[in-house]
């Protein structure tokens, strides 16, 4: 899998726009009200509950499906026009490959569907779907199918690749090696929506993670700053004999604790409590800021939603 030529990064234009979007399947509000603009190039996760809305946005983003209410453009196009033109590559969460066809030939047939298309043989190697190319769709394994997939997303070579849940059922190795290969085509410039239930690949391969419950969007923002939205850091230290409703008052404390020796400070603001606690409480030892971690400020966003309605 090597990195060159991947992409010259779309044209300039003004990225991906998704305005007020509403979708319902019945009785089922799917969407309700979703805003989400995506600069060209910027790589954003969407992570949410089962039934957040991640694929029905993604599939409107798609065109394939209408949204009830709003608006999606793509570059500047409809969704149509935009895959039409070959400037989306989508890969989805459901839906079995052609058969009686070798990985090869879908491949073909995909990119000769396009304006545009990367050369086949360049897609097979950059995919790690090349050891497997004359074997037929069929008899694929999982990880092999999701490759396949892949290659498929990526012939057009499009300057936005919508992914929905792309490392579904690999196993550890097969994730490592999808987001090496991903990794590669998206520093050529590519702009990047995927859905994922892995907060630690959202955390490790996205620039920024929109957190999606029950239709709405919840958070919106880099990591670190989804992690600090939730009270943030929390500082523990060993310090015997201390009032905790004194720690409780220090600058940047929201709450302290005490577990014997030790307490724990919960802060809204991590610096100015550290700051607060050395200088005030100098025989303070064991110090440790931690950051909440982003499972932590999942489900604290995703719980703060739940209350709300
Ligand atoms: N074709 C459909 N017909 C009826 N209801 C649907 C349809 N597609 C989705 N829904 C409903 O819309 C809601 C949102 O579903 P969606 O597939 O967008 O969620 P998701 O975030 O992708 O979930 P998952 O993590 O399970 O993939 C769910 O309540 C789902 O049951
Ligand atoms: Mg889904």
């Amino acid at each position: 899998m090597t990195g060159t030529g991947w992409g010259t990064g779309p044209a300039a234009g003004d990225g991906i726009a998704l305005v007020r979007l509403v979708k319902s399947y019945g009785s089922v509000q799917a969407v309700r009200g979703v805003d989400l603009v995506i600069a060209p190039g910027e790589t954003v996760a969407l992570l949410g509950p089962n039934g957040a809305g991640k694929s029905t946005t993604i599939d409107m983003v798609l065109g394939l499906t209408r949204p009830d209410a709003g608006t999606v453009r793509v570059f500047g196009l409809a969704p149509a026009e935009a895959v039409a033109a070959g400037r989306i590559g989508g890969m989805l969460q459901t839906g079995s490959l052609v058969e009686y066809l070798s990985v090869r030939e879908l491949v073909e047939v995909v990119a000769s569907m396009y304006p545009h298309p990367r050369g086949v043989d360049e897609v097979l190697a950059a995919t790690g779907t090349a050891a497997f190319a004359n074997q037929r769709t069929t008899t694929l394994s999982g990880g092999q199918t999701q490759r396949v997939r892949f290659a498929l997303a990526l012939v057009a070579d499009p300057d936005l690749l919508v992914l929905d849940e792309p490392t579904a059922a690999l196993d550890v190795e097969a994730r490592r090696d999808f987001w090496s290969a991903m990794r590669t085509v998206a520093e050529g410039g590519k702009t990047v929506l995927f859905a994922t239930h892995y907060l630690e690949e959202a955390d490790a391969y996205a620039d920024r993670i929109v957190l999606m419950a029950r239709g709405r969007v919840v958070a919106d923002g880099p990591a670190t700053e989804i992690k600090a939205k939730v009270g943030g850091r929390t500082i523990r230290a060993t310090l015997p004999g201390t009032d905790v409703s004194v720690l409780r008052a220090m600058p940047g404390v929201t709450a302290a604790d005490r577990h014997g020796e030790s307490v724990v400070l919960t802060c809204g603001d991590s610096d100015a409590a550290l700051r607060a606690l050395l200088d005030g409480y100098p025989q303070a030892r064991d110090v440790e800021v931690r950051g909440a971690g982003l499972e932590e400020a999942f489900l604290q966003l995703v719980g703060g939603e739940e209350e709300q309605r």
